[in-house]
């Protein structure tokens, strides 16, 4: 059972998925789909309301940018990495790992 329809996903424009108890941060980049924990690393905010350049994600609330390709935290005030969980793409079929 996927998750998420390939073609609801907009590119740039995360989505937050509930799935198995956790809140993610799902986003299209090209054809590719990215999944990482929804809360920020610095602080409790909602990753799925920044923005995406790239492959990097900012958080709204004080700029920090993680890669959504390996969870890294790039830019302060953020240090500490975000979970990434496996994302499968099968025609428009997406589903997380989680
Ligand atoms: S809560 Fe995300 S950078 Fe502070």
């Amino acid at each position: 059972m996927a998750d998420l329809s390939l073609a609801t996903l907009v590119a740039g424009k995360p989505v937050k998925l509930e799935k198995a108890g956790r809140t993610i941060c799902v986003t299209r980049v090209g054809d590719e789909v990215f999944a990482i924990d929804d809360t920020c690393s610095h602080s409790d905010a909602s990753l799925s309301e920044g923005e995406v350049t790239d492959f990097k994600i900012e958080c709204w609330l004080h700029g920090a940018e993680f890669d959504l390709r390996t969870g890294e935290a790039l830019t302060p005030p953020a240090v500490a990495p975000i979970k990434i969980y496996p994302v499968i793409v099968d025609g428009d079929s997406v589903t997380v790992e989680a």
